[in-house]
């Protein structure tokens, strides 16, 4: 079984991908880790983010086993992600290990903004996670308040806006609903409620209901 989970930034896509996938034995990709990986190589090279030869070569090159590294999940670096994401040579030479990700016997579950209109349209579920930009930008904040990154709320919320502006206005694989995606919109839901939402999405056909 393929399942796809897009959704805006902060909107609990990454959580709830993961409890599916440990939920149902499958293996997990974060696509966004690799668009955070070549926008991390380019900010430690002092590129300049719309150089889209050099963002292209380091796309081609990445290292997919150097992810697993805390300093990819700042918001400098998730704002940089985005900005090389909207460059057609980056996305085209990460297309095929998220394909053949998705492809493996069994199947599995990704995350992301275009992995159920992209990476695998034909997936057996695709849901798109979504919750207002204020309720998001109140969770990054008492997210970024843990980690001891203080920032004002109102910054945060202009910061989503923002990247949600970037990442759906862009001319290639834009943030969208796939036609045949299920909305869950986890505004007023603890990651409890959401996860058992997503799970009566993907085991309704299986139950004889139509999904929602
Ligand atoms: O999900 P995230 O915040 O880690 O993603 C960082 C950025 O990467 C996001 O703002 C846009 C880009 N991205 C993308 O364009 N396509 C994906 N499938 C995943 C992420």
């Amino acid at each position: 079984m393929i399942i796809t989970v897009d959704g805006p930034a902060a909107s609990g896509k990454g959580t709830l991908a993961r409890r599916l996938a440990k939920h149902y034995g499958l293996p997990h990709l974060d696509t966004g880790l690799l668009y955070r990986g070549v926008g991390y190589l380019m900010l430690e090279g002092n590129c300049a983010l719309d150089d889209v030869a050099t963002a292209a070569r380091i796309a081609q090159e990445l290292d997919v086993s150097k992810l697993d590294n805390d300093a990819l999940r700042s918001d400098r670096v998730g704002e940089a992600a985005s900005q090389v994401a909207a460059i057609p040579g980056v996305r085209v030479a990460l297309l095929k290990l998220q394909q053949d990700f998705a492809r493996q016997p069994g199947g599995a579950v990704l995350d992301g903004r275009d992995t159920g209109t992209v990476i695998a349209p034909n997936a057996d579920v695709k849901l798109f996670v979504t919750a207002t930009p204020e309720e998001r930008a109140r969770r990054r904040h008492i997210e970024l308040a843990a980690r001891r990154t203080p920032v004002e709320y109102c910054e945060v919320v202009s910061d989503i806006k923002k990247r949600d502006e970037r990442d759906s206005g862009r001319a290639i694989a834009p943030l969208k609903p796939a036609p045949d995606a299920v909305l869950l919109d986890t505004t007023g839901l603890d990651i409890e409620a959401a996860f058992r939402a997503a799970i009566e999405i993907v085991e309704a056909p299986r139950a004889g209901r139509t999904r929602p």
